[in-house]
């Protein structure tokens, strides 16, 4: 049984690791990232050209199923998958972390909406954790960001008042309250990526009275079968053997 493994997620190396050598698992990454953390096994890097490209690769490599183990807010790909495996009757299956409980969060649909957030209630120090994609919704929003990215992102979308920490989690809740301190930050932006690598930054913001803004998930493909642990996820792949 051959699978591939669409992946750039922590999860996506676990489930690598969890099925390897017993199933055939092609791993794929975007390429964003320089040096990626390699799941073991075979791994195919780069997109595979949009769904016609998909479509002909997974004819061509016979590939028997699919596990979508992107980033929740990775959805083009996500689209792209499910349509193109409903079209060759390929199962397919989504393995997606559970959502962080937003608790006093302002939950907001874009980036967009989230720039917005932050004009309309005049925050002027802003921790932005949206990642090297989301910044370019603040670059005309008059505050300070401190920007924190693990790849720099294009400086054409940066805002002109900021300060970039490139860096890549996990990270703990007192170096994040220490951050948040020093900063003097007073709004927190992030998405709901769930997961506990990330996370203390909720914590700690609670703690020092810091207001969250939450950009909440891109809803999921209808109708696709989806679990939320590495464990699950193997195992709808080991009944498929
Ligand atoms: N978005 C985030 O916040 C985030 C955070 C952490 C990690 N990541 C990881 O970073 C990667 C890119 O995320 P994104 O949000 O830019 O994706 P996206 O917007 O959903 O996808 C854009 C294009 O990138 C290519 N692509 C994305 N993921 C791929 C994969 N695993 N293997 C091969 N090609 C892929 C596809 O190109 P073609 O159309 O040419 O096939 C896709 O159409 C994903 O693997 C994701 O898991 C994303």
């Amino acid at each position: 049984m051959k699978v591939l493994l669409l992946g750039g997620t922590g999860e996506a190396r676990a489930l690598a690791a969890a099925l390897h050598p017993e199933v055939e698992v092609i791993s794929s990454l975007a390429g964003r990232v320089p040096d990626p953390a390699l799941p073991v096994g075979p791994v195919r890097i780069g997109g595979f050209g949009g769904v016609d490209g998909m479509r002909q690769w997974l004819v061509a490599e016979r590939v028997d199923a699919v596990v979508d183990a992107t980033h929740p807010f990775a959805a083009t790909i996500t689209a792209h998958a499910a349509q193109v495996c409903a079209e060759l009757g390929l199962p397919y299956l989504i393995l997606a972390r559970p959502a962080w409980a937003p608790g006093s969060a302002i939950v907001v649909g874009s980036d967009t909406e989230a720039a917005e957030t932050v004009t309309a209630n005049g925050y002027s120090r802003v921790f932005l954790t949206t990642g090297r994609s989301g910044t370019r919704a603040f670059k005309d929003v008059d505050a300070w960001f401190l920007i924190r990215a693990v790849t720099p992102p294009d400086p054409d979308t940066l805002p002109a008042d900021h300060d970039l920490l490139l860096s890549r989690g996990p990270y703990d809740y007192d170096g994040e309250l220490a951050l948040l301190r020093e900063h003097r930050i007073d709004a927190l932006v992030t998405k709901n990526s769930g997961g506990a690598m990330t996370e203390p930054k909720l914590r700690a913001a609670e703690a020092a009275g810091v207001p969250v803004v939450m950009v909440d998930r891109p809803p999921l493909p209808p109708g696709v079968h989806t679990v939320t642990t590495v464990d699950e996820a193997a195992g709808w792949v080991r009944v498929r053997r």
